[in-house]
């Protein structure tokens, strides 16, 4: 990581810290929920992997690790049209999934991935998200497992992206105007 790339953040809206023990807490639920179940969780690509990640090594269940790709944003707008970048490699038939997700905004990706996968007939779905831009919702969409509700502003880091950067960064910070469009 760039050293001054943390100086492109005007705000530090979730430390470290706390994205480390609050997905450590939502570890130890969902562990709980799918104890007698064999879990088969999906990340959406690219942005929550490292919330996959994190949440991988905290569950102490049996999981398989899937993933799907979709693109909906363009820069820091989403284009509306949400795309089907990269399907599943497996089928999620009969299998109990979660469904992984960095951020909600408009809701329109959920909301896309919710009817995707429900269609091809799981056992159960449910849905985990990271982030909740409450505010910004026009889809209405079910979230079961929530990591935090943040205003609705435009943000980066911890797999987040603006234009493919700032992933790397280890919290979640509000982007500096000015680094906008570059
Ligand atoms: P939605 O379809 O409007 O709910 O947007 C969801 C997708 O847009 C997320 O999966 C993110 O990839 C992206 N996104 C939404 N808000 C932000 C943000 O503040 N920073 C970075 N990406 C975002
Ligand atoms: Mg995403």
């Amino acid at each position: 990581m760039s050293a001054n790339l943390h100086d492109h953040t005007e705000e530090i809206l979730i430390t470290e810290n706390q994205l480390q023990s609050r997905v450590r807490e939502m570890a130890k639920k969902i562990s709980r929920d799918y104890r007698e179940r064999e879990l088969m969780l999906v990340g959406v690509l690219k942005g929550s992997l490292i919330f996959v990640a994190d949440l991988l090594r905290n569950l102490d269940i049996d999981v398989s690790a899937e993933f799907i790709c979709v693109s909906s944003y363009e820069g820091d707008r989403p284009s509306g049209a949400v795309k089907l970048v990269m399907d599943l490699q497996k089928d999620p038939a009969g299998k109990h999934v979660l469904l992984v997700e960095d951020i909600v905004d408009s809701g329109a990706t959920l909301a896309f991935l919710q009817e995707l996968l429900s269609a091809r007939r799981p056992a159960s779905l449910r849905t985990c998200v990271l982030l909740d831009k409450t505010a910004a919702r026009k889809v209405p969409v079910t979230i079961d497992y929530r990591g935090f509700t943040i205003p609705d502003k435009f943000i980066v880091g911890y797999g987040l992206d603006y234009r493919e950067r700032y992933r790397g960064l280890p919290y979640i910070g509000v982007l500096r105007k000015e680094h906008y469009s570059k």
